[in-house]
């Protein structure tokens, strides 16, 4: 009998697991009453959309949009590393129009909390709700078609923020009404006139990456989160005088797999008596506070236990939830 309502609760964790998501509702948002709502969740914020991410062909469907919109980087739909959807192209129907914007504008950017608003309150409970960042490749009409283009050298100066610095969230009996997520995307007054295209993810898993001595959270690209999800849009700059790039990074937009796959060192099966480096060591890595632990798939094809950065499918695999085996947790 434990055995049996232990299974279904692990069922019912999955099932929320499996639901973990967001994407970008609206690029621009007008919101008349924010900061009264955010005083008092009580009252609805007013979300008046003026620009839209691309191609929102299911526009107030937030079934449709939850399953056909977002787009999970690591996900078995992703088969060949894109950085977005495939339907996320640059097309805009009538009714969800781009964005157009002034250099120096600052974007408010609504986002679905989906159950992360609160670290603890949040499903699964006690998780990190992680970073919102924006990508750019720093000038018009380029297109970030990879998720290896989703790296430092791509990021919107400064554009990251904590996933729930900016909610209101309704708390009733400890249960969240999540009303709005936001970030403010701050753009330069250095944007040439045109179309500017860019990616928002939500960072919510920990990769393999670290952060250098000196790291400083508030100004800084935090290389130890990994993007899960991503949602494409572009901006269209009218009234600037400035011309040329603000920023070009395209000499650094190679599609390489992660740097631990190729030059890292490991432990082979987590074992001091068995380094590893590079492609010698088996693809399932596990960071660790020193270096890593390599496993092989296991007899399924999978990497044995969540949180591993999956070095054949350059992919960083979800973090284990309490239910499921996590060695290095
Ligand atoms: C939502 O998806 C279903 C199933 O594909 C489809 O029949 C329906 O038309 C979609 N709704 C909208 C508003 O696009
Ligand atoms: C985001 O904010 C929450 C609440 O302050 C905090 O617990 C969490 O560590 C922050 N996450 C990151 C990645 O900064």
């Amino acid at each position: 009998m434990k055995f049996q309502i232990t299974s279904l609760f692990a069922a019912a964790l999955m099932a929320g697991s499996a639901a973990a998501h967001s994407w970008l509702e609206c690029v621009d948002t007008d919101v008349p009453n924010h900061d009264a709502a955010q005083a008092n969740p009580n009252i609805d914020p007013i979300n008046n959309c003026k620009g839209y991410p691309r191609n929102k062909i299911y526009q107030d469907n937030w079934i449709n949009e939850s399953s056909w919109y977002v787009w999970d980087l690591n996900g078995p739909e992703n088969t060949d590393s894109r950085a977005c959807r495939p339907l996320q192209t640059n097309l805009y129907p009538s009714k969800v129009p781009m964005t157009v914007a002034q250099p120096g504008a600052a974007i408010r950017m609504r986002f679905w909390g989906n159950g992360h608003s609160r670290w603890d309150i949040g499903s699964p409970n006690h998780r990190d709700p992680g970073l919102v960042r924006v990508y750019w490749a720093g000038k018009k009409e380029v297109e970030l078609t990879y998720k290896s283009d989703l790296t430092q050298a791509n990021w919107f100066p400064r554009a990251q923020g904590n996933f729930s610095a900016d909610t209101v969230n309704l708390i009733t009996d400890g249960h969240m009404n999540e009303k709005a997520n936001y970030y403010t995307l701050q753009l330069p007054t250095n944007m040439e006139n045109g179309r500017h295209m860019m990616v928002w993810t939500w960072a919510w898993n920990l990769g393999m990456g670290v952060n250098p001595a000196g790291f400083n959270p508030a100004t800084d690209y935090n290389n130890e989160w990994a993007d899960s999800y991503s949602t494409c849009f572009d901006i269209e700059i009218t009234g600037s005088t400035y011309t040329g790039a603000t920023f070009d990074n395209s000499n650094q937009r190679v599609a390489a797999p992660s740097t631990a796959c190729t030059t890292g060192t490991g432990l082979k099966g987590g074992m001091a008596q068995y380094p590893c480096t590079g492609a010698e060591c088996p693809p399932c890595w596990y960071k660790t506070a020193t270096g890593a632990n390599c496993f092989e798939y296991d007899a399924s094809g999978k990497c044995p236990f969540g949180g591993a950065y999956d070095c054949k499918l350059n992919k960083q695999l979800r973090r284990a939830m309490k239910h499921e085996r996590a060695p290095f947790a």
